[in-house]
């Protein structure tokens, strides 16, 4: 194993494989303004009720809980964190309270362009968007609302404050990959990484099958057909699990992320809360470990939230050895739905 994922450092949380874990995905709420067909698949889903979500208070709490921990990377993710009340004051004030805290966004961009000069004078520099095709009609198909214009709109927004964009899309045989070359001429005419992510059958009732599968590779060899690739691969501890490519005369470049194909999980260096309280040590794994009534019990508070942080870091599993048990299974692997993890 990689030497620089397995150096403890003071404050930092070291797991049984050596995995060194820096970074915190937290969902702020699993509502959302969309309904991608390969996320709410399901018509029985219910939300979560509002007295389970975590308050703001208590977000904040567990953010310096786990900067204190060495997660200094927090992204915040949903469903869609927008679609929470007062969620921009939420980001002013974590950035005020923990100016240290490498602070990130993952959203689907529709209510991102009225926000976009509150977060640049908040000090939020990076957000990544999500948006499948750049087809509107196929966008309705995709999501059920026809805000392909917004998604854009608040892409440009951010790139005129100065806001640095990476697009996620997820990567859909037979509905996006006739895209590929607009998704390239995206990347070479704007500073915006696009990122391509292999579809997961994550979720209680996925709409995963093989056919819709478009593995990263066969993505990577279209797209070098298609141009000139150059690998760009500097895994510093934060690059994440993306390989990166660049594009001749390209303002962004072309990423791959393949949780199906390639598993990273010797590189994981994750934990995610959802938006009830629940630590999720492992996207794969359903064991989560319930925070919220540990940090709204007087007796307990977070000095108990901290000693469960480092048991559970410590145990974090290998997802895919998980993943190979579900394949085995014939099963989706995780049964709570995406916009209740948020990615
Ligand atoms: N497989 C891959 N990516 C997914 N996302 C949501 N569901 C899936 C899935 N089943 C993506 C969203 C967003 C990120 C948070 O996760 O599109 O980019
Ligand atoms: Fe919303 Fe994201 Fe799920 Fe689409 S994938 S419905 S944008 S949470």
């Amino acid at each position: 194993m990689d030497t620089k994922y397995s150096t403890p450092l003071p404050g930092s949380l070291v797991d049984q494989h050596g995995r060194r874990i820096s970074y915190l995905r937290l969902s702020l709420t699993d509502r959302c303004n969309l309904r991608c067909f390969y996320c709410n698949t399901c018509a029985d889903y219910t939300f979560i009720p509002h007295q389970r979500i975590l308050t703001y208070e208590e977000c904040l709490q567990l953010i310096g809980l786990a900067s204190r921990l060495g997660l200094s990377k927090v992204r915040l993710t949903g469903g869609e964190p927008l679609v929470r009340r007062d969620c921009t004051r939420f980001v002013e004030r974590v950035l005020e309270q923990y100016p240290e805290v490498d602070l990130r966004m993952t959203t689907n961009g529709t209510l991102l362009a009225p926000e976009a000069r509150r977060f640049r004078a908040a000090g939020l520099q990076r957000v990544n968007v999500s948006l499948d095709t750049l087809d509107r009609a196929k966008f309705q198909r995709i999501t059920g609302r026809d805000y392909y214009s917004r998604v854009r709109r608040g892409i440009d927004a951010c790139l005129e404050e100065g806001i640095q964009v990476k697009v996620n899309v997820v990567a859909l045989k037979g509905i996006n990959d006739q895209e590929l070359p607009d998704f390239l001429r995206m990347a070479l005419d704007n500073p915006v990484d696009v990122r391509f992510i292999e579809f997961m059958p994550v979720g209680h009732c996925s709409a995963w099958s093989t056919s819709v599968f478009w593995p990263a590779e066969d993505i990577l060899r279209k797209a070098g057909e298609i141009t000139v690739l150059e690998p760009d691969h500097a895994p510093g501890e934060h690059s994440g699990p993306a390989r990166m490519y660049r594009l001749p005369e390209g303002r962004g470049r072309l990423g791959l992320i393949s949780p199906m194909s390639d598993h990273f999980c010797a590189r994981c260096n994750r934990f995610r809360i959802t938006a009830d309280g629940r630590l999720r040590t492992c996207l794969f794994s359903d064991r989560e470990y319930s925070l919220r009534p540990l940090l709204r019990s007087p007796k307990h508070g977070p000095e108990a939230v901290l000693k469960v942080l480092q048991a559970a870091g410590r145990k974090k599993p290998f997802g895919s050895q998980l993943l190979e048990q579900f394949a085995q299974a014939d099963d989706s692997f995780c049964r709570r739905d995406m916009n209740a993890i948020g990615g």
